[in-house]
């Protein structure tokens, strides 16, 4: 059989298992041109959470009992198509199901031989690729600057904290267990940690970590630390809105702090981007973490959650903080 897993009915607020379901379907066979895929690592991230909303957005939304989708490694099992032999193993925009078919269309093919398969949805894939460009269009890190990152344990923030470290920065990270800070520091070289679940006064721990103020925020979360950070900018402060996790449940927009004035006497840059605005430098990009990675100067970890079944659980896990860098789950 063939489990597949659908976008049951809109979340509203916090998503739960009740708004997936799953069906199973008989395997399907490839036609002429196609190829027939077995899903081996499905790639689960906080932006899947916009999808599951109606309404326009920068891509479009998941359809009420319609499969979900998200980036997936899978493997060839039989091929009719001239541009994939059997074993091969592809990674792209696929449906959360054991089998499908697929006319290879937006598919790139993945070689084990170069890294682990599970690299190519973390340090080698979008969430890498998203570190390094953020860090380099909006960020322009200069050497002896401070860098401050939110959700630095998680996939994105944890490689951004290191790339901080090969420019020459000062690099602190906030995250939300006393664990990962740990990890932070003494496994990714970070200078300092704020666990921001055990810190009454966010504005005071950044401005304690980082004495020479901030130059460069990469933020992951938005809200109450974003604004905190705001309070800690430097003149010419460039802040990189890469994410939002904080407010992606959340049914309306929640009102805070105006920070007009501080982005004007500061000279502040404040860019929010999608990484696929730089989609032609994808490549030069990758080239430049595989180097890092093969020079032994970036380390990446992973969170790998057995089992099909247990998709829908690790995506909502995203939300209660339980990854360790990038959230995977092994078919
Ligand atoms: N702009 C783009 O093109 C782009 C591309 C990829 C990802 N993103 C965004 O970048 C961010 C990181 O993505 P990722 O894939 O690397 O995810 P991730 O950081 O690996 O996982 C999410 C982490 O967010 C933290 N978190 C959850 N709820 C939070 C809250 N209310 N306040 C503060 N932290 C919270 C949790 O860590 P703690 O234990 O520290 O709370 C959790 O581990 C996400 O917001 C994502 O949407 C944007």
């Amino acid at each position: 059989m063939n489990k597949t897993i659908y976008l049951k009915n809109r979340p509203s607020g916090e998503p739960s298992l009740n708004d997936f379901e799953f069906k199973e379907e008989s395997k399907p066979s490839p036609s002429d041109g196609e190829i027939l895929l077995k899903s081996k690592y499905i790639s689960v991230d906080p932006y899947l959470r916009g999808r599951m909303r109606s309404g326009e957005s920068y891509i479009e939304p998941f359809k009420v009992n319609e499969p979900i989708e998200s980036v997936i490694i899978a493997e060839v099992i039989s091929s009719n198509s001239p541009n994939f032999k059997e074993g091969d193993f592809v990674t792209g925009m696929l449906k959360w199901k054991q089998f499908q078919v697929s006319k290879g269309i937006g598919l790139n093919k993945v070689d084990p031989n170069i890294a682990p398969l599970t690299a190519f949805l973390g340090i080698l894939g979008l969430t890498g690729i998203t570190a390094y460009l953020g860090l380099e269009k909006i960020g322009k890190l200069k050497e002896g600057e401070t860098l401050l990152v939110s959700g630095a344990a998680g996939a994105v923030g944890s490689i951004v904290g290191q790339i901080g470290k090969i420019k020459g920065c000062k690099v602190v990270g906030i995250a939300g267990t006393d664990e990962k800070i740990a990890l932070l520091k003494n496994e990714f070289g970070f200078d300092e940690g704020i666990n921001y679940k055990t810190t009454s006064n966010m504005k005071e721990a950044i401005n304690k970590s980082c004495p020479n103020g901030v130059d460069v925020y990469f933020d992951n979360v938005g809200g109450e630390i974003l604004d905190a950070a705001l309070e800690n900018i430097n003149k010419f402060g460039r802040l990189i809105i890469c994410g939002a996790i904080a407010l992606y449940n959340a049914t309306e927009t929640p009102q805070g702090p105006r920070h007009e004035g501080t982005l004007i006497k500061k000279s502040v840059l404040m860019q929010g981007f999608t990484v696929r605005d730089y989609i032609k430098e994808f490549g030069p990009a990758t080239k430049q973490l595989a180097t890092w990675l093969q020079e032994d100067k970036i380390k990446y970890t992973e969170t790998i959650v057995d089992g099909f079944d247990k998709t829908p659980q690790a995506f909502l896990d995203l939300f209660k903080g339980k990854n360790t860098g990038k959230m995977i789950v092994k078919v």
